[in-house]
């Protein structure tokens, strides 16, 4: 019921340089997906290389942060007890009201689009055509939940009470579409939030706060916080005032806050180890493409990304098939983000971990088709590395690395090829590569993701037309899914009405 069948509409024509509050704030126009940046126009493009002029000094939030730090466990029961009064005020306003200024705050972040480019350029490492759809989504969010926060009222037979206080806690790796998705649905659903940035992303968070109290968020309603020390971290997560956790993040962080507290009201997307199956009845062409936009968006440092692909039949012995996923890869320019040409950017820090050994070691019978090798001094740009070989039930079939690597592994049969696929305790995103409908109708029955793909890549859910959730270890706690319509219904209490007969 996620599904809607419209087909979003045509770009339209922008000059980012030269937006009004008019050109990005249409709500008359009902919900539409915002347009990315069309980047085939010139003054767009001279539009960006300004944007990464400026990141490479960019101080962006930097205040925000300093004066966002609770310090103290007192200063974090404050900040909960000022947001349980500002929370109470705001969801008894009309839900109307808050959805007048969701929509103002889909306009703010669209005016600030540039600074948003900016500061997760310099601060998060995303090359400029990844940074942009991220953006867009948030004005998504904020546009689509409005919509959402409507409908609230109007359900039969049961009453809607929204809850008084939410803590957002957000991934830095997808620094603006989450943190901000998550906060506007709890402010949607009426209730104040505290919203901790990822340590790694916090500016981006700063400037994001800015753009929702610009448009009509109250300072108490929406706090941006830093907490101190770990201790403060948990103080925050057992308080018993805090209503509901929105957390996107590692599955252990989910376990961790779980340890804090056992009837933790959680909403958490965790994780992923996700897979894309290509069949001899696929387009190879377009499985190429989207497999290695997949594996490599962002580095490949997205829980939905593609960590390995399953080839079946004729395909796993398709020498072409090999050289355009390595042709493809080799293409990638490898660079930091200020610099106009990056395609793929670093990773977040150097890998340690998990993340070191998948760079570096090989499992039995794997072998590297490319490796992948340290590119400078900072140890966090790395050419992207794909194995051959992968076996299963392997360590690199399982495990969730979070980095710039694709593993390949190979199946006799469709049937084989999605035990593969379902064998990872994580159920996030899930593609299959065919043109066969009988094929797609054994796929779908079988698979076991939140989010499935049909010859597409696999990343990237765009708002209400493909609501985002996981699935297995990949949700804990409610497992509801983002940008879609029964997100804030999950977010609040709800009590049935008494029947008038
Ligand atoms: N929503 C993102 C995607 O679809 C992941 O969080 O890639």
């Amino acid at each position: 019921e996620d599904v809607t069948d419209e087909v979003p509409g045509p770009n339209r024509t922008q000059n980012r340089a030269e937006e009004t509050e008019e050109t990005v704030f249409r709500p008359e126009h009902g919900f539409d997906n915002a347009p990315d940046t069309d980047t085939t126009l010139a003054h767009n493009r001279a539009w960006g290389r300004e944007i990464l002029e400026r990141a490479r000094d960019s101080h962006l939030g930097e205040e925000r942060i300093e004066a966002s730090r609770l310090e103290t466990e007192e200063e974090v029961d404050a900040a909960v007890e000022r947001a349980r009064e500002a929370g109470r005020r705001w969801g008894a306003r009309p839900a109307s009201e808050r959805a007048e200024i969701l929509r103002r705050a889909g306009g703010r972040l669209g005016l600030r689009r540039a600074e948003l480019l900016e500061v997760m350029a310099s601060e998060a490492g995303k090359v400029l055509d990844q940074g942009d759809p991220e953006v867009s989504e948030a004005i998504d969010f904020a546009n689509y939940y409005a919509e959402l926060a409507e409908g609230l009222e109007d359900v039969d037979g049961a009453e809607y009470h929204p809850v008084a206080v939410t803590v957002v806690t957000p991934p830095w790796n997808f620094p603006v579409a989450i943190p901000t998705g998550s906060t506007l649905a709890a402010l949607a659903a009426g209730s104040a939030v505290l919203f901790k940035p990822a340590g790694e992303s916090r500016r981006c968070g700063a400037v994001i706060a800015e753009a929702l109290w610009e448009a009509g968020v109250p300072e108490d309603v929406l706090q941006l916080i830093q907490v101190g020390e770990k201790e403060h971290g948990r103080r925050l997560i057992s308080h018993p005032d805090v209503e509901r956790v929105i957390l996107t993040g590692g599955y252990e962080t989910a376990e961790l806050f779980r340890s804090f507290r056992q009837d933790l009201p959680l909403l958490g997307e965790t994780s992923g180890k996700n897979s894309i199956i290509v069949t001899p009845n696929a387009d190879l062409d377009l499985a190429a493409r989207d497999v290695v936009n997949s594996a490599f968006g962002h580095a490949g440092q997205k829980c939905s990304a593609a960590s390995t692909v399953i080839l079946v039949g004729s395909v796993a012995t398709s020498k072409r098939f090999h050289r355009q996923i390595v042709d493809g890869v080799r293409s990638l320019h490898v660079a930091h983000p200020t610099d106009v040409r990056a395609e793929m950017g670093p990773v977040i820090a150097p890998p340690e971990g998990k993340l070191a050994r998948g760079l570096t070691t090989l499992g039995e019978g794997e072998r590297w088709i490319l490796e992948p090798r340290q590119l400078d001094e900072t140890g966090r740009l790395w050419s992207p590395g794909v194995r051959a070989g992968v076996r299963p039930g392997s360590e690199y079939h399982l495990t969730e690395y979070f980095g710039p690597i694709l593993g390949v592994m190979t199946a006799e049969t469709l049937e084989e090829a999605i035990e593969l696929q379902n064998a990872p305790e994580y159920g996030l995103t899930a593609g299959l590569h065919s043109l066969s409908s009988d094929e797609l109708a054994r796929w779908i029955d079988r698979v076991e993701a939140g989010n499935v793909y049909v010859n597409r890549g696999i990343t990237g859910a765009i708002v209400r037309r493909q609501s985002f959730g996981g699935w297995k270890k990949s949700a804990v706690g409610t497992g509801t899914k983002a940008g879609g319509p029964n997100y804030l219904v999950a977010l609040g209490n709800w009590t049935r009405r008494p029947s008038r007969s």
